[in-house]
């Protein structure tokens, strides 16, 4: 790890002038280069997101943090997730009065009321972080009252996952479908059963991703065979719960409408983190795309996105085009190498910059957030 973490240094230095950076230098490596491979900082030390992935870097094993920060293919997605907030530059507004923006905060998600305008996105294998696995995930998320979707790939059981949970605590749970009506029937009744308010159908996955950096340490994706995912699908579904069941992976205009007309009651916008279709677009551009074709959409059903979000002002720009709440993926599942205390300081850190990143774009209020604070001309700054 101490070799990976040097060469990866080195070449951050080499490539100083690239326009990628997978963790933007923001000088933690001048204040914890020194710490020994295989060692924790203080969570205290850890002042934005993108220092989890430090942390998670130098203390996993290689398979363990490779299975979390790997891509599809090329990884073009994946760095295009990263990039592609940026490219938007943020049009603040003075001399408002933003003093009370906390209070506009919290928000509802089919009704249902948490404090943060974020939630953690469904994410497989916790445990490859700590040993407690998604159990921190679950005691950070209910103590804030920020939403977390359990992945139908977690380590434990939803059953225990749901135990843990703080009291009237509301959470959803995603799932991966097969042609095993019979298994499925089970899923969503588990689901039910343990507490979840809401099924989450992964739809961007019915085949097979080409993971090129997992396949290297064996830990590619458990999505093994074609699997048919239709509209047809979602409506026998709809019939088999009582839960509301929202569609995750809509990358397209299109689809957001055909959701609308099907019935769904909400939708989150997905490339799966770059992880599966490699030359997907990312959410912002998806919204972006709705915004300008079909700004309905925003109104006649309820829009979640979620990839590369690693700041307040990434949060923003989807919430400038209509998008409801924000997902987390990577940096959660990074921030659990410290356990529940990890999670909760990546919630708390979020919270704080989407409140503050809000106040100094000039937005009083998160609700009224809206497409003039952004200039939707692509901007020059990595030409
Ligand atoms: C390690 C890992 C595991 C994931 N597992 C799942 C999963 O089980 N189900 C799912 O719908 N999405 C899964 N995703 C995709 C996330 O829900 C989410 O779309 C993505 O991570 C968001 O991008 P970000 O990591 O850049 O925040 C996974 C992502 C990662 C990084």
């Amino acid at each position: 790890m101490r070799t990976t973490f040097v060469t990866a240094a080195l070449a951050t230095a080499a490539f100083a002038a690239r326009s990628f950076l997978d963790e933007p230098d923001t000088g933690i490596d001048d204040v914890l280069g020194d710490l020994e491979v295989g060692q924790l900082p203080n969570v205290t030390e850890m002042v934005g997101l993108n220092d989890f992935q430090w942390a998670a870097r130098h203390y996993l094993p290689g398979k363990n943090y490779t299975y979390y920060r790997n891509g599809a293919g090329g990884e073009w997605s994946y760095r295009n997730n990263l990039e592609v907030y940026n490219r938007y530059s943020l049009k603040a507004r003075v001399l408002n009065d933003i003093t009370n923006v906390e209070d506009s905060m919290s928000t509802t998600i089919l009704g249902f009321n948490f404090s943060n305008p974020f939630f953690i996105s469904p994410c497989a294998r916790a445990d490859y972080a700590h040993p407690d696995a998604e159990l921190n995930l679950m005691k950070a998320a209910s103590a804030a009252d920020t939403l977390y979707i359990i992945s139908g790939f977690a380590t434990k059981s939803i059953e225990e996952i749901a135990a843990v949970a703080a009291e009237n605590y509301t959470f959803f749970s995603q799932l991966y479908t097969t042609s095993n009506d019979t298994a499925n029937q089970i899923l969503f009744d588990r689901s039910e059963a343990a507490g979840a308010k809401a099924l989450i159908w992964s739809i961007d996955a019915p085949g097979s991703p080409s993971r090129q950096r997992a396949s290297r340490y064996g830990v590619t994706s458990a999505v093994t065979k074609l699997t048919r995912l239709t509209w047809d699908v979602y409506a026998k579904y709809q019939k088999m719960t009582t839960l509301p069941i929202i569609l995750k992976g809509i990358q397209s205009a299109a689809d957001a409408r055909a959701a609308i007309k099907h019935g769904v009651p909400a939708i989150i916008l997905s490339n799966h983190g770059g992880r599966n279709l490699d030359g997907s677009r990312s959410s912002l551009e998806v919204a972006l795309e709705i915004y300008k074709e079909d700004p309905a959409v925003f109104r006649e059903i309820e829009v979640l996105a979620d990839g590369g979000v690693r700041y307040g002002t990434d949060a923003l720009r989807l919430m400038a085009l209509g998008v409801k709440a924000v997902g987390l993926g990577r940096p959660i599942m990074f921030s659990n190498v410290f356990g529940e205390e990890g999670v909760a300081k990546a919630i708390e850190i979020m919270h704080s910059e989407v409140m503050n990143d809000a106040a100094n774009l000039g937005v009083a209020d998160l609700k009224k957030i809206n497409a003039e604070f952004v200039d939707w001309t692509p901007n020059n700054w990595y030409s």
